[in-house]
């Protein structure tokens, strides 16, 4: 017995000598240290010794599976460490390297601008209409009837307006002036909202003018509203978007849905007042149309205009950003150019 162990012992050293990587080392430790091995049988068979053999074989059988095992342990951590080594040798990243540009989206300008000018909007207490989408195709009872636009107002030409062919009295809204329209068919005073969107003219596509463009529309409603309110609010929204030092100018103007009706001038961005080519020499810039809703507009709206009054306010988005970004041509709205979307 004590022989067998020796002799199984010799092999199991020199094969643990002979193996030079951790699957080979991982072989020998099944074969000789496992279940099933030899060694494992021989300590099986201790059952049938003499027993006073039985410490001095079990000894040595403990011993030398001992000692099998720590150099196995031992040459395994050598090798171990040593492929380990190896591995992130190979496997180095070399972190000077360029990352992989992966290129994110940009939000367009004429949306940047509308939610600047929502949340503006929003802090001085108008919330987005109810029907915050007003229909872009329109009937022109809400885009012209009720507002107090006479029939024969050249706006209705078919040369500013889009008209459908196929329906009667139908076009592609010219103005978001529709939205007040609705909002007051909708729901009682007050009334205090915005409501941004798409309008639609017929106009020679040029630098300053395309056939879309987008407006920002206003209403507000309520008992004893007056033209200082008016004033007030638009003033702020003026400080909010361009800065406190831009001073402001009213000028009395017409809108049928208004009376009185205002235009509003903020003093030239680019030249200060002093006259430039943006401003046409005049040293201000037109920027809002507004007035107090016209009774006429309120009646038909079945409001009564002896207990309510209230302004209205229209403008157009992309003028207000080409005016804050200067931006010299409206169609690059529309182009999709990255070069020019990129820098928003
Ligand atoms: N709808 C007018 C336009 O397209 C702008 C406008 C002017 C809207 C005065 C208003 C307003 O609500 O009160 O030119």
């Amino acid at each position: 017995m004590q022989n067998k162990i020796e002799e199984i012992k010799n092999c199991a050293l020199k094969e643990i000598n002979e193996a030079d990587n951790l699957k080979a080392l991982e072989a020998v430790k099944n074969k000789y240290l496992s279940r099933n091995s030899e060694f494992n049988n021989l300590k099986k068979g201790m059952k049938d010794l003499e027993p006073s053999q039985k410490p001095i074989i079990g000894a040595l059988l403990n011993s030398v599976s001992n000692e099998l095992n720590s150099l196995i342990d031992e040459k395994n951590e050598v090798f171990y460490k040593k492929e380990l080594n190896e591995k992130l040798l190979k496997e180095k990243i070399d972190v000077t390297l360029d990352g992989i540009y992966n290129p994110l989206g940009h939000i367009h300008p004429l949306t940047r601008t509308i939610n600047e000018l929502v949340e503006i909007f929003n802090f001085l207490g108008f919330s987005l209409a109810e029907n915050k989408n007003s229909p872009e195709v329109e009937v022109e009872k809400y885009n012209f009837d009720m507002l107090n636009v006479p029939k024969e107002h050249p706006a209705r030409d078919v040369q500013d307006t889009f008209y459908c062919k196929s329906a009667a009295n139908v076009v592609l809204r010219s103005q978001t002036s529709n939205a007040q329209v609705r909002q007051m068919l909708a729901s009682k005073p007050p009334i205090k909202i915005i409501s941004p969107g798409r309008v639609y003219r017929n106009e020679n596509i040029s630098a300053r003018k395309n056939n879309l463009f987008h407006q920002i529309e206003g209403l507000y409603i309520d008992k004893n509203v007056t033209m200082a309110q008016l004033k007030g609010v638009l003033n702020e929204f003026i400080r909010l978007y361009f800065g406190s030092s831009r001073p402001t100018r009213y000028r009395s103007s017409f809108f049928p849905f208004t009376e009185p009706s205002v235009e509003i001038d903020v003093q030239c961005i680019m030249c200060e007042g002093k006259g430039c080519s943006v401003c046409s020499g005049t040293g201000w810039l037109e920027i809002l149309g507004a007035g107090m809703v016209d009774p006429n507009v309120l009646t038909d709206a079945g409001i009564d205009p002896n207990i309510y009054s209230g302004f209205a306010f229209g403008m157009g988005v992309e003028r207000l950003a080409m005016l804050k970004y200067a931006i010299d041509d409206i169609r690059l709205f529309f182009n999709n150019d990255e070069r020019f979307l990129k820098q928003f």
